[in-house]
């Protein structure tokens, strides 16, 4: 099998975006590997992942628009990814590509940390890739999940599919049937001033935004202020790139807090703080 000096992970996706290169180079500097991760924005993801094969590199993230585009062209697909329907992550396993979806074991951590997902009633806003995550995953550990979407048809589509609940528009969401709301949507992200659940907050919610840009989206501000626990964006990154680099090391325990500091470093820079 082709390998590398050192060994070598990155990521494809449309235009190069150097989150995923701050946090998986800090967390194998920590684990004291001999890894690199480079990013590598491409327009062919056939072609991305022959590369994959043809110089050996061991762990490759797969970001926006390629997490489904890449499905045909790998050996093996996770069952959950499958289910999931796209794959944010392909293991280069001695030679043989394995297709799976992080953000699924991201977002299950980073609300796991905060609650036991089983028998809760969490409603989610949203009904895109990150949405189809979170859905699987909650609905994995036990949630009665509730999906909200701005159009329907495609709300209505990932609840059949699922076989979770479909609960209208972003509107119709009544925070009195919910213990946890989860925001999947892309409204919040990169827009400080918008809030996807604006005026329908309760002080009882668990409240996690995927948005990470910025850090403590308007939705998470407003429900600090009225009293909500809340998980931002970034700790659902930082769990799934932790799985990702389980996945690429075969290290039991990614670290954790070296890597969310790699993270907020840069969205500090980024943001020109
Ligand atoms: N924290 C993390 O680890 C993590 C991981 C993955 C993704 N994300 C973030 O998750 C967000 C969604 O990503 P995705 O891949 O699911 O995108 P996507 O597949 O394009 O889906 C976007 C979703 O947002 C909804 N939406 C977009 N603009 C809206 C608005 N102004 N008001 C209400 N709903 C709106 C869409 O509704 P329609 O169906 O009506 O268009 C759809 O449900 C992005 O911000 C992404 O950066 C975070």
């Amino acid at each position: 099998m082709p390998k590398s000096i050192p060994v070598l992970c990155g990521s494809i996706m449309g235009e190069p975006f150097s989150l995923g290169v701050k946090i998986h180079n800090a967390a194998y500097q920590a684990l004291g590997l001999d890894y690199t991760f480079v990013c590598f924005g491409v327009d062919n993801p056939e072609l991305a992942v022959q590369a994959i094969r043809t110089l050996g590199i061991r762990g490759m993230n797969v970001s926006m628009p390629y997490k489904q585009a890449v499905m045909p062209f790998l050996d093996k697909i996770d069952e959950a990814a499958r289910s999931i329907g796209a794959v944010n992550t392909i293991n280069n396993h001695n030679g043989k590509l394995t297709g799976y979806n992080t953000d699924c074991i991201g977002a299950i951590r980073a609300l796991e940390e905060k609650t036991n997902l089983n028998g809760r009633s969490l409603a989610i806003l949203g009904a895109g890739g990150a949405a189809r995550a979170i859905a699987f995953g909650a609905k994995w550990a036990g949630a009665k999940v509730t999906v909200f979407n701005r159009s329907p048809e495609r709300g209505q589509a990932l609840a059949d599919e699922f076989g979770v609940s479909f609960g209208g528009s972003l509107d119709d969401f009544c925070a009195d049937k919910f213990s946890i709301l989860v925001n999947a949507t892309s409204a919040g992200f990169r827009a400080p001033d918008l809030n996807p659940a604006e005026g329908k907050l309760s002080a009882h919610l668990l409240v996690m935004d995927v948005a990470f840009i910025p850090i403590e989206t308007k939705l998470i501000r407003d429900a600090q202020a009225l009293g909500c626990q809340t998980i931002n964006g970034t700790r659902m990154l930082v769990h799934q790139a932790c799985g990702q680099i389980e996945l690429y090391t075969g290290c039991s325990e990614a670290p954790y807090a070296v890597m969310e500091q790699a993270l907020l470093e840069e969205i500090g820079r980024m943001s020109g703080g």
